[in-house]
Parts: C-alpha cells; sequence; structure tokens
C-alpha cells in the first residue's frame, strides 16, 4: 500500500541520487549508474501531448548538443508510458513548428513511469499541486552521482532553459576553480573568493593591492576568472 512517506520522499542537495531501473524511449535505463563520469539532468513533465511540455522538450532537444559540450546528459520523465511518449516524440518531429524549431527529434531518454515509482523516489509527485501528474523538477547530478541542486516549477509555468545552463556551468565553474559564485553570475563575472579562516587572513585581503581581487568587506571578496577559463571546462 502507498504510504505519505513514499509520495512525499524528497531527495535533497548533497544526497546520493536514489537508484532506479527504468524503460525508456532510448532502451533500458540503470540510473545514475549508466551516466557514472558525466552530469545528469534528470528532468520530470506533467504529460505527454500537453503544450508546455511541448515547448520545454523542444527546447531541451534543440540544446541537447550545448549540453554533450557540457558533457551533460538530459534525461527526461513523465508519468505515462512507452507507447504514448513514442507517439508524442513522433509528433512532436513530424508536425510540430514552434519558435523556429522544427523538425525537432529527441533522442535523449524519457523514462516511462507509469507506476510513479521514480517519481515518488524523487519527490516529483506533489499532491498540493497533482497527486497524478509530476510538477516540473530539475535534478542536477554531478559525475560522482551526487545531487547538487534541485529545481521544481508548477504544471502551469514552463522552465526557464537559459537559468538551467547557467546553473550547469556555474556549478562546474565552482567546483573546478574551487569559487563560489555571487547573486546573477555569468562567465566572465568575477567570482567570490572562499571565505577569510582567520584574522590574518582578513587583515591581509583588506590590506591587499592585488588588482585582480577586490574585498567589499573582509568576508566578502571576489576575483577575476576570465571567461575563456569558464569555457575551457566544455569537452567540446
Ligand atoms: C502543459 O504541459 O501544457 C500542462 C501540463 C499539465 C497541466 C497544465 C499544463
Amino acid at each position: 500500500m502507498e504510504t505519505q512517506e513514499q509520495v512525499l520522499s524528497m531527495p535533497r542537495i548533497g544526497d546520493k541520487a536514489p537508484d532506479f531501473k527504468a524503460i525508456t524511449t532510448q532502451g533500458e535505463i540503470n540510473f545514475p549508474k549508466d551516466y557514472e563520469g558525466k552530469w545528469v539532468i534528470l528532468f520530470s513533465h506533467p504529460a505527454d501531448f500537453t503544450p508546455v511540455c511541448t515547448s520545454e522538450f523542444m527546447t531541451f532537444a534543440s540544446m541537447q548538443e550545448e549540453f554533450e559540450a557540457l558533457n551533460t546528459q538530459l534525461v527526461g520523465l513523465s508519468v505515462d508510458g512507452l507507447y504514448s511518449h513514442i507517439a508524442w516524440l513522433r509528433t512532436i518531429k513530424e508536425k510540430i513548428e514552434y519558435k523556429g524549431m522544427k523538425n525537432i527529434e529527441v533522442t535523449f531518454p524519457l523514462i516511462e513511469d507509469i507506476t510513479m515509482n521514480v517519481s515518488k523516489q524523487y519527490g516529483m509527485i506533489q499532491p498540493g499541486e497533482s497527486s497524478t501528474k509530476a510538477v516540473r523538477a530539475v535534478f542536477f547530478i554531478d559525475p560522482k552521482g551526487v545531487i547538487r541542486t534541485i529545481i521544481y516549477y508548477p504544471l502551469s509555468l514552463g522552465r526557464n532553459f537559459d537559468e538551467l545552463k547557467r546553473v550547469l556551468i556555474g556549478l562546474q565553474t565552482a567546483d573546478a576553480y574551487e569559487v563560489a559564485l555571487p547573486a546573477d553570475w555569468r562567465p566572465g563575472d568575477d567570482v567570490i573568493v572562499p571565505p577569510a579562516g582567520s584574522c590574518g587572513v582578513a587583515k591581509e585581503r583588506m590590506e591587499s593591492t592585488d588588482g585582480e581581487q577586490t574585498c567589499y568587506d573582509w568576508f566578502f571578496c571576489t576575483r577575476k576568472l576570465a571567461k575563456e577559463k569558464v569555457d575551457a571546462l566544455r569537452v567540446k
């Protein structure tokens, strides 16, 4: 029997991505094991053959190469069956032209989750919004299988893809250069250096004349990080 606990299970940032095996439009997958060494964006959508979801799928598919260049695999999910998924993706490719996108082929896996096993494991069923459809969840999972960011959108609002890409690049940049990133950070903007760990370092920072670094106060210092260094993280 379904328990309230199952429905409300919510993985958190820093947790290992829960394991599952699933049938997808690209065959069976063993998640997250099959994607070890890659970043993964696991995202849910409410239902096939719906307009917001269609606009999102077309956008995800048309950006797939950009995500691949960031060593990132897209994996979609909805609480629909495999044949519905196949029919919907065929319709998108054959019939839908939207905002200059046409003949769009979705080649990343779309999980069938008619049993809601995966969506419940990932907290994608949020009964206040819908108890039969997944909300628009986005899980950013790192190459070690750890959840690094989670974003939820309601049924009525399509995701901001510019922000999804910014989050991914931000996570990769923070890891590679051991920095944090300020509000609205974009590649090429200054980055935040780790907090001063001692009174001596705090003093040094405030007295520094290093032109690469700016301290607004002892606990809030930024440094330059060239856009080229962020772009260098791309795998192609
Ligand atoms: C949509 O994708 O258009 C949608 C799906 C479920 C509820 C409302 C809108």
